[in-house]
């Protein structure tokens, strides 16, 4: 069996599902894949996702993005609400939301939210940044919605395994992101991610961390843990993304 890693499948781009529906029906079907969020704010492409992946692998492992949790489009009901019923949506499924046990591998999902301790965000962000319009905290500020998620994080008794993973739709800490990037993207980093991420790993002793949203795929190791990013991404970004799932282990 294989672990497979993907993320950010942004579906609402007719090329990203045709991609997806194009993936092999039989090559998989013993083998187990991490969705690491970011599949489409509307509910229908969700489901239509999980019509073509599950039948595909043996298990699916899925954690909301930020895009996955907007709500403007279905008249800007709360996003918890949202959360909700997309966790009801992947019980129906059998899709994991939970930490899954695989043999002597457990895999932890990690909820989270940016809370600016990458940052504070520049005018441009505070400006155009879509979750701000897209979401509904219900008056909560970002770093009160990462709290209410990291509270959420179901973090297991991992005696007994012999490998734990982890994942997260965000990024787990902000130097998996070039020193040398851009100016402009580097305005970003406040809303990708928070520190809270990399203490979760660290206490559950995570050997291998998958993780999406940036984009911008890496495999790397810092202090003994190696962190690997295969978001799908957006049609224009063919030189950060390779535009495939990948696998990231054997179980
Ligand atoms: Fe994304
Ligand atoms: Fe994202």
């Amino acid at each position: 069996m294989r672990l497979f890693l993907g993320s950010d499948f942004h579906v609402d781009y007719r090329q990203n599902l045709d991609w997806l529906r194009a993936l092999s029906r039989a090559d998989f079907t013993d083998d187990v894949l991490i969705v690491a969020g970011d599949l489409s704010d509307e509910l229908d492409l969700v489901k239509t996702c999980f019509d073509e992946l599950v039948p595909r692998y043996r298990k699916l492992l899925f954690l909301p993005g930020n895009h996955d949790l907007w709500t403007a489009r279905s008249g800007k009901g709360p996003s918890f609400d949202k959360f909700e019923t997309l966790k009801t949506l992947c019980q129906g499924y059998g899709i994991e939301t939970s930490p899954m046990a695989i043999g002597k591998t457990l895999i932890v999902p990690l909820l989270a939210w940016y809370d600016y301790s990458f940052g504070e965000p520049g005018p441009t962000i505070k400006r155009g940044w879509m979750d701000f319009y897209k979401c509904n905290w219900e008056g909560l500020n970002p770093a009160e919605v990462a709290e209410r998620f990291d509270a959420m994080n179901v973090i297991p008794d991992t005696s007994g395994f012999d490998t734990v993973y982890s994942v997260s739709h965000f990024v787990p800490r902000l130097d998996l992101m070039p020193a040398r990037y851009p100016e402009k993207h580097k305005a970003l980093f406040p809303v990708l991610g928070t520190d809270r991420l990399e203490r979760r790993i660290r206490e559950l002793g995570s050997s291998k961390h998958f993780y999406g949203h940036s984009h911008l795929n890496r495999n790397k190791m810092l202090d003994g843990v190696t962190y690997i990013n295969n978001a799908f991404g957006y049609p224009s970004e063919t030189e950060i993304s390779a535009k495939t799932i990948l696998q990231v282990a054997d179980l």
